[in-house]
């Protein structure tokens, strides 16, 4: 085995890894024996790492020799004196890394190419604004047929594909909170990801101060025993179900479609908010110049668990955020629900000191 078995990830993890890796790295050696790396564009198809490459050069030399493909992502930069005050040693990097080794494959076929070619067009531009590279299309052989055949099309099949994920899983529980606490006094962008990711990683973690939270819920109804976590950064994976909450609410529902709510979601650094059993309940989201102002915007939390101070919570662990911390101001609207804002430290706006120079709030419409 390569890699530790400390930090290996599951070959779902890698995959997805290498899967949305931006570029990969590509090492080898010439019939001569001399090194190549090279950067490049991939994408996965049929169970193998695709890429295209002009006929001649030194990838077609590579065609049927070893090569290794890596890919990484940096998850955050760990300073020495977040462990010691005096010495650099235990400065590290959280990372998470896929490599996959094999032999360089020479794709022929041109419906298996033209596949590749449409993949790796669906994921540097997933917009579309083409034709589609597809054999059966009628324009196909006018449009593609001459180019595809003219590139190389190379794959290395995904057999020996394994991940590494470095994050923390050599510290302590104890060790690893106080890194998590850590990180999020530091707040740099990376920072709230990087805290779920240790979380995730590290199940035995004790819940940091910022992440804890006790439900209000009766026990008759059961609810208080159901694990509640709250998230300093929900990810992509959780837009659905935020669109699913915040549809119906009275903001949206006759101004807004969930096209863009969920657009507004993945436009806003700031997304927080709680699972229960690994399912969305309640969510908040933040836009902030970070110094001077931050926007708070649709807060929510499901039906059923209203009434229990998750509400309260996400709010409390929104306004932490660094990027919502650091602003001078932060401004939301709501209609009802004064009393939950007002136990948060908001005034209304009416009754701010007023500004040494009279103004007017304005609104473009736009669609
Ligand atoms: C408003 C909302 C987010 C509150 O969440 P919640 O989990 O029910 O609220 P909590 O249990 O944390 O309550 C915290 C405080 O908020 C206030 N509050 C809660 N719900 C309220 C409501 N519907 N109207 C007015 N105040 C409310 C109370 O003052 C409460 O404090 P208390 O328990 O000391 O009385 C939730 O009810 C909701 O999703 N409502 C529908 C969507 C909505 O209106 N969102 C806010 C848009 S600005």
């Amino acid at each position: 085995m390569r890699r530790e078995r400390f930090f290996r990830m599951t070959r779902a993890e890698a995959l997805a890894l290498l899967e949305s890796a931006p570029v990969i790295h590509l090492a080898s050696t010439t019939p001569e024996g001399a090194p190549i790396l090279r950067t490049l564009h991939g994408v996965v198809v049929d169970d193998a790492l695709c890429f295209h490459a002009a006929p001649v050069g030194e990838k077609v030399e590579s065609l049927g020799r070893a090569v290794v493909i890596s890919c990484e992502e940096l998850v955050a930069s760990i300073p020495s004196y977040f462990v010691d005050p005096e010495r650099a040693c235990p400065a590290t990097t959280l990372y998470r890394s896929a490599q996959l080794h094999g032999t360089l494959e020479r794709v022929d076929a041109p419906p298996h190419k033209a596949r590749v070619l449409g993949a790796l067009m669906a994921k540097y531009q997933p917009e579309g604004g083409h034709l589609p590279l597809d054999v059966a299309h009628p324009s196909y052989d006018a449009l593609y047929e001459k180019q595809v055949a003219a590139l190389l099309i190379v794959q290395v099949r995904l057999a020996d594909l394994d991940g590494k994920a470095k994050l923390m899983q050599n510290r302590s529980p104890e060790e690893r909170c106080r890194v998590l606490e850590q990180l999020w006094a530091r707040g740099l962008d990376g920072d709230p990801r990087a805290i779920e990711l240790i979380r995730q990683a590290n199940p035995d973690t004790p819940t940091p101060p910022f992440l804890r939270f006790e439900p209000l819920f009766e026990n008759s109804n059961g609810r208080s025993k159901v694990p509640v976590t709250l998230h300093c950064a929900l990810d992509p994976g959780d837009v659905a179900a935020a669109v699913e909450l915040l549809a119906p609410e009275y903001w949206n529902i006759d101004t807004f479609g969930r096209e863009r709510i969920a657009g507004a979601i993945l436009g806003s650094p700031v997304f927080v908010g709680a699972r229960v059993d690994g399912r969305l309940v309640a969510c908040a989201r933040a836009i902030s110049d970070g110094h001077k102002y931050a926007w708070v915007y649709d807060v929510v939390v499901a039906p059923e668990w209203r009434g229990g101070g998750l509400g309260e919570a996400v709010m409390r662990l929104c306004l932490d955020h660094p990027r919502v911390r650091g602003a001078a101001r932060v401004l939301l609207q709501t209609r009802d629900a004064q009393p939950l804002y007002h136990k948060l430290g908001f005034i209304d706006a009416a009754d701010a000191p007023p500004r040494p120079y009279p103004s007017t709030s304005m609104l473009r419409i736009q669609r």
